[in-house]
């Protein structure tokens, strides 16, 4: 058996998001977001399943704040419900909605451990999606005036403040593929919101630094790592490519001040990216104390022939419209198992690989693991438990693929699983489980996993024995 040891310093924590296991969502004068109305359009969700109620932690945060203590974690991450603290997306905040995420952050700090608060998980407040959403520049500015009531309200108590949670979901899947809300197919609409979430970054990541000096700004991207079939120039070209909607879209504006020349080239076809004004890209390039890395799976594409049968295996849900604006001389293929719930391959030396490019491509940039876990099939056993070893597994061989990074000079200092809690998983509703504690739906009864239990170790011993 090796072991590696984490230094003091390096933060261990847990990961959720308002819509995913809130509930409550119409109480205390919230209002509608996208999610609530996606969700009970009949069709767009399995089950029809809805955030309505999910795992009730709006009425149990304190319960699961206890959790968080025994588990011994340095850091929660968070996200603050726009639409709970200024229900129509503009003009008045609810007071309501502010005093829950202060008493829930508060609470962290009474237990040591540290808020680390993303200003957007997915709920756009419906009003703003009624006018035009994402795609439309004034959304980017509702943000700006969203951060500077919560940033003025919880201000530096707050230790890290994240602006974005995957931006590409929000962007590709919400407005080109429609399989996350609001549900849109429209690719010039697609690349319209990548840039109005860009520039909803930039302004929102200077409001932190105008009111709250002290506290960290973060943003988490959810990086591809993408390979190609064969080493034939074409093949490279479709890794660019998609490299280039991906990753580059974001990384591109938010570190270097400007989209890349391909990206722009790629996609002329479907918009002339007039949007963009001059300035904004480096409004988006505010600097960042730390860069958060969602990592799950990997990529493998190859350049489509315009012939023959095409797999389309990007794992992003049956949509016949695909996320891949103005890429559709790519095609994504199966990879070899083991595969997660979600059908998702498990590739941690991916992980090291993306690391290790970040610490390339963005030198002094320092990083951290803003989500990694996995959804398994889990098994309540007759006195209770749950015995998720691959999920265990999942989560040390990540571990392990992050520490090899480390070893190779990747600045990476937090790692975050995914999730607390089992969750709302968007589209795929309560039937994929990625907490390491069981939410039991009917009784709302939380539950150790074995992954608890040996995320608990693991952290009090500041040791990953493989
Ligand atoms: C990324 C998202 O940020 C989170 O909301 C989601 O549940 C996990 N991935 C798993 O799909």
């Amino acid at each position: 058996m090796t072991s590696r040891t984490f230094p003091e310093s390096f933060v261990w924590g847990s990961a959720t998001a308002a819509y995913q296991i809130e509930g409550a969502a119409t109480e205390d004068g919230r209002g509608p977001s996208i999610w609530d109305t996606y969700s009970h359009t009949p069709g767009r969700t399995f089950n029809g399943d809805t955030g309505d109620v999910a795992a009730d932690h709006y009425h149990r945060w304190q319960q699961d704040l206890d959790h968080i203590a025994e588990l011994g974690l340095g850091a929660y991450r968070l996200s603050i419900s726009w639409p709970r603290v200024q229900p129509g997306g503009s003009g008045r905040f609810n007071q309501a909605g502010l005093d829950f995420y202060s008493r829930l952050v508060d609470g962290l700090l009474e237990r040591g451990v540290r808020p680390v608060a993303t200003m957007y998980h997915w709920d756009l407040p419906q009003e703003l999606e009624d006018a035009g959403g994402w795609p439309v520049r004034e959304t980017a500015l509702r943000f700006q005036e969203y951060a500077a009531g919560i940033v003025a309200a919880l201000g530096d108590r707050v230790h890290t403040w994240t602006t974005l949670n995957e931006p590409w979901c929000s962007a590709y899947l919400g407005y080109a593929s429609g399989v996350h809300a609001p549900g849109r197919t429209e690719p010039a609409a697609a690349l319209a919101a990548v840039h109005h979430l860009n520039l909803a970054h930039g302004l929102a990541g200077r409001v932190v630094r105008e009111l709250a000096p002290t506290a960290e700004l973060s943003v988490t991207l959810n990086l591809h790592v993408i390979r190609p079939e064969s080493d034939s120039p074409a093949d490279a070209d479709a890794v660019r490519r998609i490299d280039a909607l991906a990753n580059r879209s974001f990384l591109g504006p938010m570190l270097g001040g400007a989209y890349p020349a391909d990206l722009l080239a790629d996609t002329a076809s479907v918009t002339d990216w007039s949007f963009v004004r001059d300035g904004d890209e480096k409004v988006a390039a505010v600097p960042l104390d730390v860069l958060g890395v969602n990592y799950y799976s990997s990529t493998l594409v190859r350049a489509w022939d315009g012939h023959s049968a095409r797999s389309d295996a990007d794992g992003h849900g049956a949509s016949t419209h695909s996320p891949w604006v103005g890429a559709d001389d790519v095609d994504f293929l199966p990879q070899p198992g083991p595969y997660t719930a979600m059908g998702w391959n498990i590739d941690p030396a991916a992980l090291t690989g993306l690391l290790l490019r970040l610490r390339q491509e963005y030198p002094g940039q320092p990083l951290m693991i803003t989500e990694n876990g996995a959804a398994f099939d889990d098994v309540v056993s007759a006195d209770g438990t749950v015995h998720d070893e691959r999920r265990v597994d999942y989560l040390r061989r990540h571990i392990a693929a992050m520490a090899d990074a480390r070893e190779q000079g990747a600045d990476v200092r937090g790692y975050f699983v995914w999730s607390l809690l089992d969750n709302f998983e968007w589209g795929y509703g309560y039937d994929r489980r990625f907490g390491i504690i069981r939410v039991d739906y009917d009784t709302q009864e939380r539950t150790w996993k074995d992954s608890a239990h040996w995320y608990r170790r693991l952290v009090a011993n500041g040791r990953l024995d493989e």
